[in-house]
């Protein structure tokens, strides 16, 4: 008989009865109203749903960036929505990448320093050779190897964004999250980024969960789940994507 611990067709991700309202005043809002799904290792899965129907708070609560009101989150087995925040913080760091629509660098910083950023404040990383040469193979790796030095004022939006996705994978999270991270972009910009993304997500195994109203960009997932009014509308796979493969997808329609 063999015991199991934590096997690789465990999910990474798992999303247990979760609920999150918001007091407003003497009202409570619910805006999330009982969400359950998992995710499985290596899948890409894109979370649709119109404005306002919580795909951002369910991210937030997925990254432990938010406390839920109810329910839980498991992210490669730990449950983690009411850890204490240096355990939180240590959970964090080492399992999940964020990508946010804003980019979010740090303006001081050059864009290698944003990317290793995340590197010298984890202190699991001692090694700084090895942070250094990994933060100039990602920024090589999105295309950036001439930017290195640039700050963020003197990138472009498309340009910031990948220095985001460089800086999200630079702890080899098994992990990534990404809040509308072409939200801001053309389209040509935009389908670039999904590409890169898309490409490191591959490379490096990671789960990826991206939330999109944009139906072309769910078009590259395996799996959409759909919310509407703080619950799951619909959870379907996408065959397409599955078919083709997203590589195939990409290079057939990068700008579609
Ligand atoms: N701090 C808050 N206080 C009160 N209501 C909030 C708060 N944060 C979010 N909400 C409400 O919760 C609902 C869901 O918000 P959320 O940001 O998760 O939506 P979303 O699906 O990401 O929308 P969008 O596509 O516009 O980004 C909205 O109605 C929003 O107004
Ligand atoms: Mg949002």
């Amino acid at each position: 008989m063999t015991e199991r611990v934590l096997s690789l067709s465990d999910p990474m991700i798992v999303v247990d009865g979760l609920r999150r309202s918001i007091r407003n005043g003497t009202r409570t809002v619910d805006i999330l109203k009982g969400i359950d799904f998992s995710v499985p290792r290596g899948q890409f899965a894109a979370i649709m749903g119109s404005s306002g129907s919580g795909k951002s708070t369910l991210l937030g609560l997925l990254a432990g960036l938010d406390t839920p009101t109810a329910g839980n989150v498991h992210l490669n087995g730990t449950a983690i929505s009411y850890l204490p925040e240096d355990k939180l913080a240590q959970v964090r760091g080492k399992t999940i990448g964020f990508v946010f629509q804003s980019y979010q660098l740090i303006p001081t910083l050059t864009a290698l320093e944003n990317v290793l950023l995340p590197h010298e404040l984890n202190s699991d990383a001692k090694d700084g050779k090895a942070g250094l040469a990994r933060a100039r193979e990602l920024m090589e790796s999105v295309g950036l190897g001439d930017r290195m030095d640039h700050y963020p004022v003197q990138l472009s939006g498309g340009e910031q964004q990948r220095v985001a996705l460089a800086r999200a994978f630079i702890l080899r999270p098994p992990i990534v999250l990404a809040d509308e991270p072409t939200g801001n972009l053309d389209t040509t910009n935009g389908a670039h980024v999904l590409e890169l993304l898309l490409n490191l997500n591959k490379k490096e195994g990671t789960t990826l969960v991206l939330v999109t109203h944009d139906p072309v960009l769910a078009s590259y997932a395996d799996r959409r789940i759909v919310l509407r009014d703080g619950v799951v509308l619909s959870d379907e796979m996408n065959r397409d994507a599955e078919a083709a493969g997203h590589a195939a997808v990409i290079a057939g329609g990068g700008s579609r």
